[in-house]
């Protein structure tokens, strides 16, 4: 073997190396960008009349989720009827409204790896007597009603709760 030889089969390698090296790293950074997505949770009247606010917003960020919005205010009756229209056929959606707008509550927008379903995780089931343990229901909930807390439930709610209450977050 010459050495023109040699050095093209030297330069092939590095080549080959090379390419494969930045294939691995553009597959590493498309992955984890496809599963970082945002939700939208609500801490309820409940839970802030009760001084709840401050053990489960460190939850949250114990948890791992970026708080990337956060605003305190009470809502008014058109905002929570247009929130909560998905249950507006549902026989308990005025008695939700009603509490809903019952007092100030605390608005978060969420960022992690699947948050929408680890929110939903960390907050456990709808009826706190139902919730596991170790979840936010189940240690800061009462009733189905009084329930401390809000998750979106898919990416369409979740963009869709977003967009209400943080536009800015879109821009
Ligand atoms: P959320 O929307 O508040 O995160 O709760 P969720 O998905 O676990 O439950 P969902 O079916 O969306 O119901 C929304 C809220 O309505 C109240 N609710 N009351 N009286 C009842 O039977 C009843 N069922 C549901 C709960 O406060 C629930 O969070
Ligand atoms: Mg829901």
């Amino acid at each position: 073997m010459n050495k023109t030889t040699i050095s093209i089969i030297i330069l092939t390698a590095f080549v080959v190396i090379a390419a494969v090296i930045y294939s691995i790293h553009r597959q590493q950074k498309q992955g984890a960008s496809t599963v970082v997505e945002k939700t939208f949770a609500i801490i309820k009247p409940d839970a802030v009349a009760a001084k709840n606010s401050g053990p489960i917003i460190a939850a949250i960020e114990q948890n791992g989720f970026n708080i990337v919005g956060m605003r305190k205010l009470q809502m008014n009756k058109e905002t929570a009827e247009t929130f909560y229209a998905v249950h507006a056929a549902r026989p308990f959606f005025g008695e939700l409204v009603e509490f809903i707008i019952s007092g100030p509550v605390v608005v978060l927008a969420l960022e992690k790896e699947n948050a929408i379903k680890a929110w939903r995780d960390l907050m456990g089931a709808t009826d706190p007597k139902q919730a596991a343990e170790g979840t936010l229901r189940k240690q800061f909930g009462a009733n189905i009603g009084n329930n401390a807390l809000h998750g979106s439930d898919a990416p369409e709610t979740a963009a869709t709760e977003l967009g209400i209450f943080f536009p800015e977050l879109n821009k």
